[in-house]
């Protein structure tokens, strides 16, 4: 496996990053989570520009010009004939000495690894999954926005290591207000029915406390495409307990029914038509958007 380190294609034995990379000591940088399918970078323009938003919100510089990082990342997945997997695309602040000061780290260490991913079995998608609502609450937006994809994900760890003491493989996670965020490593959506029989799906607006999931950006549009309405409004846990369907984006995980929460069945229990409907057309998309890179 190649990867590319700092502007240089290394064997993996071989890319090592310093114990004094501000990213290692202080998980101060930024990356982002990457998929290729059928030979294609899937939304990589949209995953380049969260991932300088992020470096730009924490004074991570200097950056290479988007483009050559564009290009590394094009050129890792080449040069591993990578058609189809996962990218892992990380900038850290670098080495610099033991203090915090970001100025002691003159150059940013970048990393691209592009490897195989490990998918959740099928049956997860067909039966959907049991979640349970985390203790842990999600990072306060005032305090370390959740918006940035930053290498400090202590705050996920810790809601991950309740899903796994839980036995289900994701959680619900409020924030500070006892509203719904997302989850650990994932955004939600639920289709929610008014007293008049209308329904929309519903995800938490980014102010909710939430990243600003891609994969969730391309859900809102494709249920525009199928003429579901969509919209970013705040969700309280009794609207997934009353919900009639629920599901989970994210880059690895794409969309995942969630059927349980809490011991409570969602709608019936099972995935329901809008969620199975969003499933074929994001996988549809994923398929056939992009250049072959090889
Ligand atoms: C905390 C968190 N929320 C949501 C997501 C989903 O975002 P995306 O769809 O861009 O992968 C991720 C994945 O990286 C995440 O780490």
């Amino acid at each position: 496996m190649l990867i590319h380190l700092t502007g240089h294609l290394v064997a993996a034995e071989d890319a090592k990053v310093s114990v004094f990379d501000h990213g290692f000591l202080y998980g101060d940088g930024v990356f982002e989570g990457i998929r290729v399918y059928n030979r294609r970078i899937f939304r990589h323009d949209a995953h380049l520009l969260r991932l300088y938003r992020s470096a730009k919100a924490i004074m991570l510089q200097p950056l290479p010009p988007v483009e050559e990082m564009k290009r590394a990342i094009e050129d890792t997945v080449r040069a591993n004939e990578m058609g189809d997997g996962y990218i892992r695309a990380v900038i850290s602040r670098g080495p610099g000495d033991l203090g915090i000061d970001p100025r002691k780290c003159p150059e940013p260490t970048i990393v691209v690894i592009a490897t195989g991913i490990a998918l959740y079995p099928e049956e997860v998608y067909e039966q959907g999954m049991e979640c349970v609502t985390a203790s842990t609450r999600r990072s306060r937006p005032d305090v370390l926005s959740p918006a940035i994809k930053s290498l400090n994900y202590l705050n996920n760890v810790l809601a991950k290591i309740e899903c796994i003491r839980a036995g289900v493989p994701e959680c619900v996670m409020l924030n500070d207000r006892g509203l719904v965020a997302e989850c650990s490593a994932d955004n939600i959506f639920i289709l929610s029915r008014d007293f008049n029989g209308q329904t929309e799906l519903r995800t938490p607006p980014i102010t909710a406390g939430s990243l600003e999931g891609i994969t969730r950006d391309t859900v809102m549009q494709l249920a525009g495409e199928i003429g579901v309405r969509c919209v970013e409004r705040d969700i309280a846990l009794f609207d997934i307990y009353s919900a009639e369907e629920a599901f989970l984006t994210g880059t690895g995980a794409e969309v995942v029914p969630m059927t349980m929460l809490d011991q409570r069945p969602i709608g019936d229990g099972k995935p329901g038509p809008v969620t199975r409907q969003l499933i074929a057309r994001y996988r549809e998309l994923t398929h056939t958007e992009g250049e072959p890179l090889f």
